[in-house]
This record gives C-alpha cells, sequence and structure tokens, in this order.
C-alpha cells in the first residue's frame, strides 16, 4: 500500500531546548505505527510538528508524496488529523457541538451524514448529544475525542496518549476502538507512553529518546527487546 506519510530529518527547538533532533519515521498506509518514549521525549512535539502546531528548525513531513501545508487548517483538509494529549474536548459546548467543531470542513448534508456516522460507532455519544462535554467521564471524553477528530474524514489519525489516565477496562475499550479504524482504513500514528499497550496493537513502531529515535521495530521486535523492556516495560 506504499507509505502514506513519511518525516524526514526533523528538529523542533523551543527556546533552547532541543525537542526533537533529526527524527525520521515512515508511516505505512493502512497500518497502525506507534511512537513510545518516557516523559519529555518529544513524543507530543512530533505529532504537533506533523500538523503544523510548531515550526520545525530542520526537516519536513511528506504526506502521500508531497510536502505538508504549513496551515493547520490546511493540513486537516489534507486527510490528517491530530486529537490532542488530554483529550481538549470543549467542556462547555454539547457533544454535538464538539462533533460539529471537527466537522469544520463540512457544511450540510454532508455535516449531517458525518455526525450520523458517528453516532452509529459512539451510541452514547448519541444518546447524550445535548449534554455538556465537561459531564462526561474521562473515557468518554476521550472517545468524543477521537469521534471529534473522525469528523473530518481524515487519512491518517495522529493520537496522543489516548490512553492516559483511564483505568484498564476503559484502555481495553479505546485499544479496540483504535483497532476498527484501522480496519476501517484509517492509517494510525499512535504516542503512547504506555508502551505494552501500543506495541501489542501496532504493526510498527518507533522508540523516541531525548528527542532522538533510537530504535525501531515491529511491536513483536520491540516487546522482545532487552532494552525496551527494561526501560519501559518495568523489566
Ligand atoms: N511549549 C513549550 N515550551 C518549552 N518547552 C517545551 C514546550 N513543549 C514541550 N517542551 C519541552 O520539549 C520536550 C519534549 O516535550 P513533549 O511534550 O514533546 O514530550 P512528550 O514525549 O510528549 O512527553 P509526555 O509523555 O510527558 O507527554 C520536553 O523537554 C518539554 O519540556
Ligand atoms: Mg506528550
Amino acid at each position: 500500500m506504499g507509505v502514506m506519510l513519511k518525516v524526514n530529518d526533523l528538529s523542533v527547538n523551543y527556546g533552547h531546548v532541543k525537542a526533537l533532533k533529526h527524527a525520521n519515521i515512515e508511516v505505512e498506509s493502512g497500518k497502525i505505527v506507534s511512537i513510545i518514549g518516557a516523559n519529555g521525549a518529544g513524543k507530543s512535539t512530533m505529532l504537533r510538528a506533523i500538523s503544523g502546531l510548531v515550526k520545525p528548525a530542520t526537516g519536513n513531513v511528506e504526506f502521500m508524496g508531497s510536502a505538508l501545508p504549513a496551515k493547520p487548517s490546511k493540513i486537516v483538509a489534507k486527510g490528517v488529523v491530530h486529537v490532542p494529549e488530554g483529550r481538549k474536548t470543549f467542556s462547555g459546548l454539547t457533544i454535538r457541538d464538539n462533533l460539529l467543531v471537527g466537522g469544520y470542513l463540512y457544511k450540510g448534508k454532508q455535516l449531517e451524514e458525518n455526525l450520523e456516522k458517528q453516532y452509529k460507532l459512539f451510541p452514547i455519544l448519541e444518546e447524550r448529544k445535548n449534554q455538556f462535554a465537561g459531564t462526561l467521564s474521562g473515557g468518554e471524553q476521550q472517545m468524543l475525542a477521537v469521534s471529534r477528530g473522525l469528523m473530518s474524514n481524515p487519512k491518517i489519525i495522529l493520537l496522543d496518549e489516548p490512553s492516559m489516565g483511564l483505568a484498564p477496562i476503559i484502555v481495553n475499550q479505546i485499544y479496540d476502538l483504535i483497532r476498527q479504524i484501522r480496519d476501517s482504513g484509517i492509517t494510525v500514528l499512535l504516542v503512547e507512553q504506555n508502551a505494552r499497550k501500543a506495541l501489542g496493537i501496532c504493526d510498527y513502531a518507533y522508540v523516541l529518546e531525548n528527542g532522538i529515535i533510537s530504535l525501531q521495530g515491529t511491536g513483536d521486535e520491540l516487546l522482545r527487546s532487552d532494552s525496551v523492556r527494561k526501560a519501559y516495560l518495568g523489566g
């Protein structure tokens, strides 16, 4: 199916902090690719650079064979959507309005169709559509954040720590959902501190350490790697 997204020689600085240093990754179409790493390794920065929220100091991002535009809204229009760390749902808006924000590229019948599609995928969001998003549980807010992203009909979805702060049973539901998204034809780039889960689900993975890609391989290869086990899987 080929490479959908290619990150070439990407560096990002925040003032004197070098958050990413000449990183290269490839995401094949139709796959789940994970990036694991500790606090501060640069995982969110990688996603922010792909979605145009921070400017790289070096390098670029290729998507389906050409460079992505610089503007975040144009990047979304190309089919790249970012579900940020910490969900960032709009707590003072209803669930329906949160979804409509995600569907801002569309209007009229197409927008309604996208909404119906999301309600089918997440019946709970339809049941609660007129409730403020702030009244949802953490797991439900994560579902809403993902659903809001899907409202733009992405080709690839960038998920930043979707399991953060959730009970194991809810994490499993989120991971079932991630599989479902991949199986529906949407490519997934998944960033996680939860290395065991992320390596368990992915087709390919990268380890990010202090802004540098230090290791890569299939999920199984990394689950078996001594250094990954020591550093990220508790031995
Ligand atoms: N806006 C910012 N200004 C200054 N430094 C920043 C900013 N955002 C991130 N950093 C720094 O850049 C480095 C990478 O941060 P980043 O958020 O990408 O890490 P991360 O791997 O996502 O960490 P976590 O697992 O805690 O979310 C860290 O040293 C962080 O302190
Ligand atoms: Mg982060």
